[in-house]
């Protein structure tokens, strides 16, 4: 039996790059999608895609950090397909890099609204509905950057550990209604956004695999294979945790990867 199967999965983010591969991968798995995205058009091509290979989805266009939207996005979810069980938050704004005293007031503000309020609004038009549904899972795509800083990028770090720390509460707060909530920790994964910077895969991996743990850059398909898990009754004990999905990235702090040998 499918992971997913008689699921109703709400996915935010969904016409990017990570969030269309786990819409892809848990139509496969089953579940009915509704791709959501501020991108009518990339949420779209992904439901247009998922109906081509015989599966159930829609295409929602949602800016997540207007409530009005998210609370639409659901009532249509629930009229398309009669209920919803899951959530998946994978929508993130590009943000601005900078220090504190560079970055634009507005900027800030927008990277908090998209990537952290929008998940809490997301929550907010959902979970009355996957409480109605006898329970089910909250996955909530953070990052690795989330575990540790970079220079310059303060608003997407601390959006990403903020993330982290609202669905643990949320977790203990909808552990009784069923509802499981965790996150996904990415490492640097190859995007169509990566690939645009890079280049190419290898480059890619030259430049942000070398000194990774296993050497490499991480897949779409290796972060959705983790969403499945955490959607899915395989994970049924795992709530309020982060899944880092990094290749090794956060456990190591070296610069060298000389490996012990004798
Ligand atoms: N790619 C990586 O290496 C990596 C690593 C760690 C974490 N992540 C996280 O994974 C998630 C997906 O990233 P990705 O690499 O697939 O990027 P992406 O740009 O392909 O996907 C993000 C999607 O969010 C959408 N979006 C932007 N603003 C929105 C809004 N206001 N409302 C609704 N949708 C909006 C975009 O249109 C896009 O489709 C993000 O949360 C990102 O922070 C990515």
């Amino acid at each position: 039996m499918a992971l997913l199967e008689g699921r109703v999965a709400v996915v935010s983010g969904g016409g990017g790059d990570i969030g269309g591969g786990i819409a892809r991968r848990f139509a496969k798995e089953g579940a009915a999608i509704a791709v959501c995205d501020v991108s009518l058009e990339k949420a779209e091509a992904v439901a247009a895609d998922i109906r081509a290979s015989g599966g159930r989805a829609i295409g929602i266009a949602v800016d997540v950090s207007r409530p009005d939207q998210c609370e639409a996005a659901a009532t249509r979810t629930l009229a398309e397909f009669g209920k919803i069980t899951t959530l998946v938050n994978a929508s993130a704004t590009v943000s601005p890099d900078g220090n504190v005293e560079k970055i634009a007031l507005d900027d800030w503000k927008r990277a908090l609204d998209v990537n952290f309020t929008g998940m809490f609004l997301m929550c907010k038009y959902t979970l009355g509905a996957i409480r109605a549904a006898g329970g089910g899972a909250v996955v909530n795509i953070a990052s690795s950057h989330g575990h540790f800083g970079l220079p310059g990028r303060t608003a997407y770090c601390s959006t990403k550990a903020a993330v982290m720390h609202f669905t643990r509460v949320l977790a203990i707060d909808y552990g009784p209604d069923n509802i499981r909530a965790n996150t996904i920790s990415p490492g640097p994964i190859d995007t169509e956004r990566s690939l645009r910077r890079y280049g190419s895969r290898e480059n890619s991996n030259r430049v942000r695999g070398v000194g990774q743990v296993l050497g490499r850059t991480g897949t779409v398909e290796e972060v959705a294979a983790a969403a499945a898990f955490l959607a899915s009754d395989e994970s049924s004990f795992v709530t309020g945790t982060d899944l880092l999905v990094d290749g090794g990235q956060t456990s190591f702090k070296g610069s060298s990867l000389e490996r012990y040998s004798s």
